[in-house]
């Protein structure tokens, strides 16, 4: 039983059983927009494991977080609602406002600095 709730953990903060105003999504995986609800929240997965990365994230070509050597930097109009779990590469944002909807772009350089593909995936913000 502690076994299972330490994997529950590790995945990230997003839980398994997810109540309805939270919405869970992966970059790599959906062809179709992820689409949160406002004032919920939503879990975006970009990578396996985000520690040996280098991360930019834009919004409509807008950056809005930088991961570097384990620092996070988030500007501070994401500040209060963005998380980011290093360990699970997965991009947590709360309290989702219908102007998150949007072209999202992740410019990602694995461990010696090479540029890999860009992660995308669009929101889609639903009104409740
Ligand atoms: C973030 O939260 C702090 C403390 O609760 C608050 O003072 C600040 O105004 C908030 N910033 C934004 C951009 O919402
Ligand atoms: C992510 O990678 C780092 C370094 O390779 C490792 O220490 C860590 O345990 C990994 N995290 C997960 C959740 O796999």
């Amino acid at each position: 039983m502690e076994k299972f709730l330490l994997l529950l953990v590790l995945a990230g903060g997003c839980h398994a059983f997810l109540p309805p105003t939270e919405t869970k999504c992966d970059a790599n995986q959906d062809t179709s927009p992820c689409s949160p609800v406002v004032g919920g929240s939503v879990c975006i997965k970009l990578l396996n494991n985000a520690t040996n990365y280098k991360l930019k994230c834009f919004k409509d070509d807008l950056q809005f977080m930088y991961f570097y050597r384990g620092n996070l930097d988030i500007v501070q109009a994401y500040k209060n609602r963005t998380k980011f779990f290093i360990g699970t590469g997965t991009l947590k944002m709360t309290n989702v406002e219908r102007s998150d909807t949007g072209q999202y772009r992740v410019e990602r350089y694995d461990p010696d600095g090479q540029r890999e593909s860009n992660i995308v995936f669009s929101l889609q913000v639903k009104g409740k």
